[in-house]
C-alpha cells in the first residue's frame, strides 16, 4: 500500500495513474515555466518564526471567506478539465470540500455541469467566469449559477489571451484529445483511469454542451469556445456582470495595485493575488511576491486572498501572515484526485489542515485569526 504523507506523494501517485496528457496539462507552466516554480520556491524563502512555551490548548481554524463559514481558509481553485484527472472529478471534489467545510469553485470549462455539481452536493459551492464574446452565454451562465444557489462567483480576468505551454502542444492536448498511438497506448497502461472513463458520459464541456447550435460535437465545441475569449474585456464589463449576478463577486488574476485598486471600485467584495498556477504570463512575479503591495494599497477596503504555488499548510500560514484573507489550491487537489479521486481531495485537505495546524502551534498561536507578519522573520519576505 502506498503511504501518503504530503502532497508531493499525492503528485507522484497521480503521474502513475493519469494518462500523461492530462496529468502534464495541469502540471505544467507557460512557455519557460519560471512564474510557475517562483510561485513555490518564493514561499520557500520565508522564514517563520518558532516560539516555545505558550498555551497550545483548544487551536482552531476556522474563519470565513466573503462572509462565509470555512473550516480553515482554504478553497479549491476553479481549474478546467478536472473531469479527465478522474471520470466526474469535479462532483467528487465538490463533494470532498462539502464534507470538509471549505468552498469548492467549478470552473466555467469543467466536464461536469452547474447542474451536476448541484444535484450532488447541498452546501452552495462557488462558480468561475470567464468573460466570453457572447453575451447571452454569459447571461445564461450568471442565471444556472444563480438557480444553483452559488455562493460566489468568482470572475477571471487574466485570460483574455492563452498562455502557450509546450506540453500541451507536444502531447496533442485539445479537445478532441488527439489520440495518437502513443497517446493511446498511454492511456492503456492506466486502467483505473480507463475504467472510470468508461463509466461516466460526461466527457465534453458540461457547461457549453447544448448552448448553441453552432457546436455540434467536441470539435466545434473547441472552436467556438478558442474564438470566444473577449478581447476588448474592459472595467464596464466587470460592472455589469457584477450587476447582473447581484451576490458576492471575486475577481480573480489581479497581480498590480494598480488594477487592485480598479477592482475596489468596481465594488467586487474580494480579488484574488493570481498569476494563473504560472499559467499565463511567464516571467510575472510569484503570487506570494505580489501579495504585500496588493494588500498595501487595498488590504482595507477589500478582502484580498491568493493563490499559486501552496504546497503545504506552512505555505497558507505564510500567504495569511502576509495579509491574505484566504488562500485557493489548485494543483494539489487535482494530483490528490487523480491519486485516488474523491478520498484523495479529502487527503490533501487533511494533510494541509494538519500541516497548518501544528505549523500555527508552532508559531505559538492556537486561533488562525491571530496570525499576522509577527510570525514572519524579519528580511525573509
Ligand atoms: C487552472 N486555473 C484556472 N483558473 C481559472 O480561473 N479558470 C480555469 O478554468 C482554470 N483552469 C486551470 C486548470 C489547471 C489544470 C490548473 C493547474 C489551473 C488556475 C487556478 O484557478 C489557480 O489559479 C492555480 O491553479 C493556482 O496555482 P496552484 O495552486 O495550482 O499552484
Amino acid at each position: 500500500m502506498t503511504i501518503i504523507t504530503c502532497i508531493e506523494d499525492l503528485r507522484r501517485l497521480a503521474q502513475r495513474r493519469v494518462p500523461r496528457m492530462f496529468y502534464d496539462y495541469a502540471d505544467s507552466g507557460s512557455w519557460t515555466e519560471s512564474t510557475y516554480r517562483a510561485n513555490h520556491s518564493d514561499f520557500q524563502a520565508i522564514k517563520l518564526r518558532q516560539r516555545v512555551a505558550v498555551n497550545l490548548e483548544n487551536r482552531t481554524l476556522a474563519g470565513s471567506m466573503v462572509g462565509q463559514p470555512v473550516a480553515m481558509p482554504v478553497a479549491l481553485a476553479p481549474t478546467g478539465l478536472t473531469g479527465m484527472q478522474h471520470a466526474d472529478g469535479e462532483i467528487l471534489a465538490a463533494r470532498a470540500a462539502e464534507k470538509f467545510g471549505v468552498p469548492f469553485t467549478l470552473s466555467t470549462m469543467s466536464i461536469c455541469s452547474i447542474e451536476d455539481i448541484a444535484a450532488h452536493t447541498t452546501a452552495p459551492f462557488w462558480f468561475q467566469l470567464y468573460v466570453m464574446k457572447d453575451r447571452d452565454y454569459i447571461n445564461r451562465l450568471i442565471d444556472r449559477a444563480k438557480a444553483a444557489r452559488c455562493g460566489a462567483l468568482v470572475l477571471t480576468l487574466d485570460l483574455q489571451v492563452l498562455g502557450q505551454r509546450h506540453k500541451d502542444l507536444r502531447n496533442g492536448l485539445s479537445a478532441p484529445p488527439r489520440l495518437t498511438i502513443p497517446n493511446l497506448l498511454n492511456m492503456a497502461s492506466k486502467p483505473r483511469w480507463c475504467l472510470g472513463m468508461l463509466g461516466t458520459r460526461r466527457r465534453g464541456f458540461g457547461n457549453i454542451v447544448g448552448h448553441t447550435s453552432s457546436v455540434t460535437d467536441m470539435s466545434s465545441l473547441s472552436a467556438w469556445t478558442s474564438q470566444q475569449f473577449d478581447l476588448s474585456l474592459s472595467w464596464k464589463d466587470v460592472e455589469w456582470i457584477k450587476q447582473r449576478w447581484g451576490g458576492k463577486l471575486i475577481l480573480k488574476g489581479i497581480m498590480d495595485a494598480e488594477d487592485a485598486r480598479l477592482a475596489v471600485e468596481s465594488g467586487a467584495d474580494a480579488l484574488v493575488v493570481s498569476n494563473h498556477g504560472g499559467r499565463q504570463l511567464d516571467g510575472a512575479q510569484s503570487s506570494i511576491g505580489a501579495l504585500p503591495a496588493i494588500v498595501e494599497a487595498v488590504g482595507k477596503h477589500i478582502e484580498v486572498h491568493m493563490d499559486g504555488g501552496i504546497r503545504s499548510g506552512q505555505d497558507v500560514i505564510k500567504a495569511l501572515a502576509l495579509g491574505a484573507k484566504g488562500v485557493y489550491i489548485g494543483r494539489p487537489f487535482l494530483y490528490g484526485l487523480g491519486a485516488m479521486g474523491e478520498q484523495g481531495v479529502t487527503k490533501c485537505l487533511d494533510i494541509i489542515r494538519n500541516e497548518l495546524d501544528l505549523t500555527m502551534a508552532f508559531c505559538g498561536l492556537r486561533d488562525i485569526a491571530d496570525v499576522d507578519q509577527k510570525i514572519l522573520l524579519p528580511g525573509t519576505y
